[in-house]
């Protein structure tokens, strides 16, 4: 069976592409001419140009596509028009383009943001808009296309540069952390993979699909955690939200000059000072998966990997 991934140059996508490949899947992974393609390096896979605006690619994309993960998305914009125009537009040209390719099944990677941190009615945010209106799309489709919609929660692991100033930080020794009361609920991008792998033959239906952990964490665990899985003692101090959303100004005033998208920005000062965290019962029943990396675990092997790679 030929998969398509969207965004397979990415992190989540890259652990995607790689497990579908292990699994004995053909795969086919989407590329742009500015793409950095340094994760499918190695991997048996054929690659096919995304442009969401042209409509005749796409559809060369999807030729003999018989299911297609679309992960491709940014989590990170210079204007909150980006966000819209690339998660949901751009999901809704990549399902028009499959459902006239007559793909058979679709996983669609949406985000915990989508739903709003714990206690909100909706997300918080452009991004969480965003997602959510790409779960719209994709229910939309309904009776087109066999669509599953996981809503992943934060993914962390190899290749994940958004999470890697936070292990510099605790091998630094000294940690600013979230306000305590909050709880992280996050998952190993490994496990993600799994599960989508899994569903390529075996549909849950539309969902969407909560992803993470089966547990959740305070963040003096993480830290502590962090603190055995880089082997040294870290100190760590907790601020309140203002800190954060302080500090997401700075990033995004320095961003705005130098014409880039920051590295923090208010949406993910909001995301880690807010809780995120999810029942994931209905997933691992209808889907016999569970996120078999706890925290300790994963965090160990990323500080692993960082370290081969040269990173940390
Ligand atoms: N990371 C998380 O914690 C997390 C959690 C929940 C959900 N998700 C979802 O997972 C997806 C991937 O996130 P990520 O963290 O892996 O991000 P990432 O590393 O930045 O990867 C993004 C991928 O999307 C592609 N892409 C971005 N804009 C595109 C466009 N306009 N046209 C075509 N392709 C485009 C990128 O291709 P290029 O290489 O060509 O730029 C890249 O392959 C997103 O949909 C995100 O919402 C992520």
């Amino acid at each position: 069976m030929l998969v398509l991934v969207t965004g397979a140059t990415g992190f989540v996508g890259s652990h995607v592409a790689e497990a579908l490949v292990a699994r004995g899947f053909d795969v086919a992974a989407t590329v742009r001419p500015t793409s950095d393609q340094r994760w499918l390096v190695g991997l048996p896979l054929t690659r096919r140009q995304l442009d969401f605006g042209a409509p005749e690619r796409l559809a060369q994309a999807l030729d003999g596509v018989e299911a297609l993960v679309h992960v491709a998305g940014i989590t990170r914009a210079r204007r909150d028009a980006d966000y819209r125009s690339v998660n949901a537009d751009g999901t809704r040209a990549v399902l028009q383009a499959a459902a006239a390719a007559g793909v058979k099944r679709c996983v669609l990677i949406s985000s915990m943001a989508a739903r709003g941190p714990d206690g909100a009615q909706g997300p918080q945010s452009p991004y969480g808009h965003s997602k959510l209106a790409a779960e719209h799309v994709a229910a939309s489709f309904e009776g087109r296309l066999a669509i599953d919609v996981l809503r992943v929660a934060g993914v962390y692991g190899p290749r994940d540069t958004d999470l890697l100033p936070l292990f510099r930080l605790a091998r630094s020794g000294a940690l600013l952390l979230p306000p305590r009361a909050g709880r992280l609920q996050p998952v190993f991008a490994a496990d993600v993979a799994e599960l989508v792998t899994g569903l390529i033959e075996r549909r849950l239906g539309f969902g969407p699909w909560p992803v993470a952990e089966a547990r959740s964490y305070g963040w003096d665990e993480l830290a502590e955690l962090l603190s055995a899985a880089l082997g040294r003692r870290v100190r760590s101090l907790h601020a309140p939200r203002a800190v954060f959303l302080a500090a997401a100004g700075a990033s995004e005033g320095v961003a705005a000059l130098l014409g880039s998208a920051p590295t923090l920005d208010r949406r993910r000062a909001l995301d880690i000072t807010d809780s995120y965290t999810c029942d994931v019962s209905a997933t691992e029943s209808a889907s016999g998966w569970c996120a078999r990396t706890g925290l300790a675990e994963g965090l160990e092997r990323t500080v692993r990997w960082y370290r081969e790679r040269g990173w940390l």
